[in-house]
């Protein structure tokens, strides 16, 4: 990407942007739920570069609005959040959920102008267990979208919030970047450790993977292929499927397909800093567990460590969800496991190991410096697609895919897969897709409801 115009759109996503526009038309995951506490403190929340306030009231609502109370800008952040609104510590003037000014104490009751008075909020819409903002222009919000596993009930889910300091899309282009996982996640890992079936079989085998990319209606889709032998002596090929949608989701192979349930959303706080939202669901055995099953040696993969070392909340704008290690302190990274090929990385976690390189870059990486190769195929077309739907938008209005029509996500999967056919990928693609194990499918209707409660 050597236009600088093209870097720019892709990566800023402040208000009036080509990017920011077009994820504004989107429900965006925000919040968990528990970080809302009713009468509880308020949060501050950075999404798209604009710095926003959040609470739940008495009656457990939750408002999302500018932080800056519309009387003289005074941080509502520092107001009481108290009987059914947050309340500014300046001059008393108190704001429910919708931004509407419910009470004007410092002004005589014969020049109470409250209610031409309203702060900017936004609409919010709470689903098992996630907050989600919308900070588009339509007055009725579209439906939110069908992502299967955001509508799977909170108590089959689990959901992980990490911050990483960079822009989304590098950070992003870490899930479609199928080349790395046998370096950065397994260049130490020696092909006859791996027992037979075990999820790393493959790909510890063969380290410079073929594959095929494509646009799908929900944004892009690549397949990557091995040839294997299976125990019968077959040629089969082992196929690894991944995908980004619309606007910044994901959705990674490391997880037998048919089990797969997941998606991962990396949310711009602003154009150097991105949420990651990570959900899958909690009854399949699937996604990074499997990479902790033990080796020959009896020991999982060396760098794999389980947990993240996250630093004591704190209420800053880019105090949530902030781990231990990042560029003050060289990512954690051990040199000694580096050198000795104990972890070829020397970090000791895979989602670290993808934090520490991406941020690694800058906060936004300078596109005109990169020298893509063929491994890059996805990256390139996926930054495409999304500048392309981006730049639609502007240019028609028209409502960007999967806006208006919520359900254009559930043919979204990913996963790996042996197939001894030999079939066309696509073709291999919509079978697998109709073997998944699913949770009951949700309906458009629930999708709708969901934003109207
Ligand atoms: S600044 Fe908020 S009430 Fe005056
Ligand atoms: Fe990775």
């Amino acid at each position: 990407m050597k236009n600088g115009k093209d870097s720019e759109d892709l990566t800023r996503v402040g208000a009036g942007t080509v990017m920011g526009d077009f994820m504004r038309q989107y429900w965006i995951p925000a919040l968990k739920s528990g970080e809302l506490k009713r009468d509880g403190d308020p949060v501050r929340l950075m999404l798209l570069g604009e710095k926003l306030l959040a609470f739940r009231d008495t009656q457990g609502r939750i408002g999302v609005m500018q932080h800056q109370c519309p009387h003289r800008c005074a941080s509502l952040f520092l107001g009481r959040n108290e009987e059914g609104g947050i309340r500014c510590t300046y001059h008393g003037w108190k704001f429910d959920v919708e931004g509407n000014c419910v009470d004007m104490p410092s002004v005589p009751p014969a020049q109470d102008f409250k209610d031409k008075v309203k702060a900017k909020a936004y609409k919010v819409a709470e689903r098992n267990g996630l907050v989600w903002v919308y900070m588009g222009p339509r007055a009725e919000p579209p439906p939110l979208p069908m992502v299967e596993v955001t509508m799977l009930p909170e108590a089959q889910t689990d959901i992980f919030f990490i911050q990483r300091q960079c822009n989304w899309m590098q950070a992003l282009e870490g899930d479609i970047d199928t080349s790395h996982f046998g370096f950065l996640h397994v260049g130490h890992l020696e092909p006859s450790l791996v027992p037979s079936g075990h999820p790393l079989e493959h790909t510890s085998e063969e380290r410079a993977p073929r594959y095929h990319v494509r646009d799908v209606p929900w944004g892009t889709s690549y397949g990557a292929y091995r040839a294997v032998r299976d125990e019968a002596g077959r040629d089969t090929t082992y196929w690894r499927f991944s995908n980004y949608m619309f606007p910044f989701w994901t959705q990674t192979p490391q997880g037998e397909f048919p089990r797969h349930e997941h998606a991962r959303a990396w949310v711009p706080m602003d154009d150097e800093h991105t949420m990651f939202v990570h959900l899958r669901w909690r009854l399949v055995d699937s996604g990074m567990k499997n990479l902790l099953d033990p080796l020959h040696d009896g020991l999982p993969l060396a760098g794999s460590k389980p947990t993240l070392d996250f630093r004591p909340a704190g209420t800053g704008w880019f105090d949530r969800f902030r781990v231990v290690a990042d560029e003050s302190n060289d990512w954690l990274i051990d040199r000694e496991a580096q050198r000795t090929n104990r972890i070829f990385s020397g970090i000791d976690n895979v989602h670290l190991q993808d934090q520490a390189v991406t941020e690694s870059m800058g906060p936004i990486t300078d596109h005109s410096f990169e020298h893509l190769g063929p491994g890059d195929l996805m990256i390139a077309r996926t930054r495409r697609r999304a500048l392309q739907a981006a730049r639609s938008f502007r240019e028609t209005g028209l409502a960007p895919p999967g806006v208006d029509t919520p359900e254009l996500f559930l043919s979204s999967r990913s996963g790996y897969f042996v197939d001894a056919s030999g079939a066309d990928w696509q073709a291999l693609y919509d079978r697998a897709l109709t073997q998944c194990l699913r949770p009951a499918a949700p309906t458009r209707q629930e999708s709708k409801e969901a934003v109207a409660t």
